[in-house]
């Protein structure tokens, strides 16, 4: 018999069925709560709400698992390429030889953006955040590809923007850098890999070619896949809620884009450098910038810590803290901020204070070092962030549109005024 959960409102009683996943997770639907009761459920953040079901990424926070499609993260990162991983999230499998060549070449041939487009880059200022120009670039896509506005296309139609977006971030997310630099714009290159070619599109020159070396490629490739998918977080939902107006691919992504560029979320990475820098400029005191963070009324908040929903440890953080050292290893360079991060780790899981509430280095707290060593600036570093994480959206954004996901629209409780008179401007 299947389960169900009861609840009891002014003394009587309701049944809601319970929902299992395959992963043996279990919610109480409560779809029909409002309806038969008349009640609504209050859950600020969402922390215990399931805003839909979804057979693309798995994660267990108590015990530190992560899976993509049912495969972990651990082996992923270890032996795929970041554009397997792009077409597992998004088709469901890993590709065969064939597929992955005709996947492989879709995107590399659409990685180049109209040269209009150009124009709108030349007309940010220098100091423009790459984030907020990514995001801007992003939604301006539409504009270009006006039959991408129709939700309904057939899938060949929706396959094929998908590729585009795919295709184009990294000439969007590079000229984004060229551009605060002031620097000429450098043109994909078909002969290069999905990584190679935007590392060269970075720090490639008219006068000088880009050497790529395979240390900083396999680094990226694993940074991206790591990052590749996070099931509901706060982008993620932004993604899918922006989708379920119907808003096209590009303006959804555009959204979780600006979404991701928080310093609660992906935002997290270029704080984290931040705070390593300012910890270091004043002397390396770990212990004082430990109590600064465990001090409310101090809102100084050790950035790179804590996971709404790991509370063991993010295993994305172990393999990243891994490939920091390898990495760092491999290209010879020293660098204080990771003794500082080591410090403070170490400082950080021995206090009660941390130890008390689960706070473990997340995802973003060693990937700014490596992103450093890789000579990625820091106000890029959310940028990468969001190459990674693309397949991931568009993934859920193919998902919820397929599902036929109706448009969300929370629900609250009214705090306010209940009844006034109006009152005559003059009379005020
Ligand atoms: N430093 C100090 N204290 C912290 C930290 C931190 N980094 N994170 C949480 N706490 C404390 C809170 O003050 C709170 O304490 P209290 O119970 O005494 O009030 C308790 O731990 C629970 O924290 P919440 O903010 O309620 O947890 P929530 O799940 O809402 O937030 C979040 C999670 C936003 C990630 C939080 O831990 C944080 O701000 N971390 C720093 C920013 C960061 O690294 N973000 C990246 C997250 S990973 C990602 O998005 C890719």
């Amino acid at each position: 018999m299947s389960e169900i959960a009861k609840i009891e409102i002014e003394g009587k009683q309701y049944e809601f069925p319970v929902v299992t996943g395959t992963e043996n997770e279990k919610a109480i639907d409560i779809s029909k709560l409002r309806s038969s009761t008349g009640y609504i459920t209050l859950d600020p953040g969402y922390k215990n709400t399931g805003a839909t079901t979804s057979s693309i990424t798995f994660l267990n926070g108590e015990e530190g698992i992560l899976k993509y499609r049912g495969y972990s993260i651990e082996d992923l990162a270890e032996k795929a390429t970041f554009l397997e991983v792009a077409y597992l999230l998004i088709y469901g499998d890993l590709p065969n030889k064939s597929e992955l060549d005709v996947f492989t070449a879709t995107i590399t041939k659409h990685t180049l953006v109209h040269e209009d487009m150009k124009q709108f880059f030349e007309a940010y200022p220098a100091k423009a955040h790459p984030m907020g120009v990514l995001s801007s670039m992003v939604c301006s896509l539409s504009t270009f590809y006006p039959e991408s506005l129709d939700p309904n296309r057939s899938h060949e139609a929706k396959d094929l923007t998908m590729m585009r977006l795919i295709a184009k971030l990294p000439t969007l997310a590079a000229w984004s850098y060229k551009n605060a630099m002031r620097h000429p714009f450098m043109y994909p290159k078909n002969d290069f890999d999905y990584c190679e070619n935007f590392l060269h599109m970075m720090f490639a020159m008219p006068t000088e070619e880009y050497k790529v070396d395979p240390v900083v490629v396999n680094a990226l490739n694993k940074l991206l896949i790591l990052h590749a998918d996070h099931e509901q977080n706060c982008s993620t939902s932004t993604v899918r809620i922006v989708g379920s107006s119907q808003a096209n691919l590009f303006a959804s992504i555009s959204a979780g884009i600006s979404a991701l560029w928080g310093p609660l979320h992906g935002g997290a990475n270029q704080a984290v450098i931040e705070m390593l820098e300012r910890i270091h400029q004043d002397g390396g005191d770990i212990d004082k910038w430990v109590e600064k963070a465990k001090d409310k009324d101090d809102s100084f908040r050790l950035m790179g810590f804590g996971h709404r929903v790991y509370k063991n440890f993010d295993p994305r953080a172990r393999i990243i803290k891994k490939a920091c050292d390898d990495v760092l290893d491999k290209l010879n360079i020293e660098d204080p901020l990771l003794d500082i991060a080591k410090k403070l780790e170490k400082v950080a899981l021995e206090d009660e204070y941390f130890k008390d509430r689960n706070l473990y280095p997340n995802v973003d707290f060693y990937s700014g070092i490596i992103y450093r060593a890789l000579g990625i600036p820091t106000e890029m570093f959310t940028v990468m962030f969001a190459l990674g994480r693309l397949p991931g959206w568009v993934a859920q954004w193919k998902e919820m549109t397929e599902n036929k996901e109706p448009i969300g629209r929370p629900r609250q409780i009214y705090t306010g005024i209940v009844k006034r008179e109006f009152v005559e401007l003059e009379k005020r």
